[in-house]
């Protein structure tokens, strides 16, 4: 009921509309703050393409949704170049700063808040990189938007106060922070006017000088000034040899579907097909409900019992990738499951840190009527990362250094408990779990991802899964979602997610249950249809996104 109520108020689904074959009838956006979706139509509107309209939707999810993620963070971006055919994948991950050691944190605290919290940010270059190599336009003209934002100010929604609220000790602890998002005494409100005006400037300097905007020169000095005399160990070198990597997607299939998505460092990618390659000896669509979840459930746990064995930063460790995306080596892993029964994780202990609810962390989906493709998910961690912002830049830095495995066999803020490949080194990136994908079909081509921590995965996989059954991006952002990450060895549910008789059956199979107390996950999507000839955008009911669709008038 409750999804359905969402559903009904913010889902926004474009009708269809005809259009002649093989070519996009219009270009579509969907992201997690309105502004940043209308930010990234206007630029497609302007004559730009689907990759200044990424930077567009980016800068302006910096300013407009500071809590999810912003220009002291990183991601991943999934690019389809329709000139040549090329799938790209832009790491803009952050990495650790040089100085960093295994050992770095004593406790918990120190990688959640705080300027030692904080990796070198991956965003800014990224964008850089969009214009320089991808887009039509002028950087300048992408960042303008995000700009007015932070000048002008916009009224600050729910999520943004909820956020807050949560975070309000880490950003109390900085005062540059807490000038900008706590000043006075009282807790903003929803409609109250945020103002940035050192964020602006910021990426004023970005706008006029591309990256020596921002790992150089004023901006450079002020972070690495601001995080030493916090406490943080950032210097110089860290930010002038900060790069993007430019990584080969990797590829799957699912009965029929071809799935293009993140490698290392991510690890959703790898998971995302080893439980697709798991799963796809079954019919799922005709096996009854409960056994079908049980199935997914089971495959969910053997992908994350890799992830914690294997996956790390692929410059840094040796992965064997082409292993653990074999058919052969999911066929083995699906030997060892049992249809009646679960089976059981077991060794480690159960803790779980807080959990995940969607308002950290962010992803966008955009085509255009070229056929360029961008699905990206974007970070600061958690909500409004680190909390810490260096003074005089208006930037929020990250808390990204909590992903990786800190602390051997002790759960990070989404109970993920790292393995070997994942612990701390100097330059190194983080395991992420952040899986932007795109999924085809004979007729169809879908853009989709979402936030989430380390249920992100989990959700990419229940929306690919539903679209095999041939449902659109209307079906996959409002499905019931259900979790399980081989540590705790439980299925997490979201409220009204699992009938009584799916609990009962379950149960019955042996495996735990964990109701959650909210909904999670932040999932925008498009899909365009050559067949149908239709283009369709959604964003997830449970956040206050915007799904745009513009359809183009034909030729004549
Ligand atoms: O890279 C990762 O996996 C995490 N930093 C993502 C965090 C996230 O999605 C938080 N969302 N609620």
């Amino acid at each position: 009921m409750f999804l359905l109520r969402l559903l009904l108020i913010s889902l926004v689904l474009v009708p269809p509309a005809r259009w002649a074959a093989d070519t996009v009838p219009g270009y579509a956006v969907a992201s997690a703050h309105p502004l940043a979706t209308r930010a990234g139509l206007d630029l497609l509107a302007q004559g730009g393409n689907a990759f200044d309209a990424a930077i567009a939707v980016a800068a302006t999810l910096a300013v407009v949704e500071p809590q999810g993620s912003g220009l002291g963070g990183g991601g991943f971006w999934l690019l389809h170049r329709q000139s040549d055919g090329r799938d790209i994948m832009l790491d803009g991950r952050e990495r650790a700063p040089l100085a960093a050691r295994r050992d770095l944190y004593a406790t918990a605290a120190q990688s959640i808040d705080g300027a030692l919290a904080a990796a070198i940010p991956g965003l800014p270059a990224v964008l850089v990189q969009l214009a320089r190599d991808y887009g039509k336009l002028p950087l300048a003209a992408s960042l303008a938007p995000a700009i007015h934002h932070a000048r002008a100010g916009f009224p600050v929604g729910a999520r943004y106060v909820k956020a807050l609220t949560d975070r309000l000790t880490a950003l109390d602890a900085s005062p540059a922070a807490r000038a900008i998002f706590h000043p006075g005494t009282t807790l903003p409100l929803p409609g109250d006017v945020l103002i940035q005006i050192d964020l602006a400037q910021t990426l004023e300097r970005l706008a006029a000088e591309g990256f020596a905007g921002f790992y150089g020169g004023e901006t450079a000095r002020k972070l690495v000034r601001g995080v030493r005399a916090a406490g943080g160990i950032w210097q110089m070198e860290d930010l002038t040899a900060y790069r993007v990597v430019e990584r080969q997607p990797l590829r799957g299939h699912y009965r029929g579907l071809a799935i293009t998505t993140v490698a290392p460092p991510s690890a959703g990618g790898v998971g995302l097909i080893e439980m697709l390659n798991i799963l796809s000896a079954y019919d799922l669509t005709g096996v009854p409900l409960p056994a079908r979840r049980h199935l997914v459930v089971e495959a969910m746990r053997r992908a994350y019992h890799d992830r914690e064995q294997y996956l790390g930063d692929p410059d840094f460790v040796g992965i064997p990738l082409l292993r653990l995306l074999s058919p052969n080596y999911a066929a083995g892993l699906r030997s060892t499951l049992r249809l009646d029964r679960v089976t059981p994780s077991d060794g480690f202990s159960q803790t779980t840190g807080p959990e995940p609810d969607g308002a950290n962390t962010s992803h966008y989906s955009i085509l255009d009527s070229a056929g360029n493709r961008v699905a990206a998910t974007l970070s600061i961690n958690y909500g409004f990362g680190s909390g810490f912002v260096a003074p005089g830049t208006g930037v929020l830095l990250n808390d990204e250094m909590d992903d990786f495995a800190t602390r051997p066999g002790t759960p990070n803020v989404y109970g993920l408990i790292g393995g070997e490949p994942n612990a701390i080194a100097a330059g190194k990136r983080m395991l992420s779990s952040m899986t932007p994908t795109f999924v085809e079909s004979a007729d169809a081509t879908a853009i989709m991802g979402t936030p989430g921590g380390s249920r992100i995965v989990t959700m990419l996989l229940l929306a690919v899964l539903d679209f095999a059954d041939g449902h659109g991006p209307a079906s996959w952002v409002g499905l019931p979602r259900f979790h399980h990450q081989y540590l705790p060895d439980v299925i997490e549910y979201e409220p009204g997610s699992l009938s009584d008789p799916d609990l009962r059956d379950l149960q019955q199979r042996g495996h735990r249950l964990k109701p959650l107390a909210a909904a999670y996950g932040d999932f925008h999507a498009i899909l365009w249809n050559r067949k149908s000839r239709t283009l369709e955008a959604a964003s997830d009911p449970r956040g206050e996104g915007l799904a745009l669709v513009q359809i183009k008038p034909p030729a004549q």
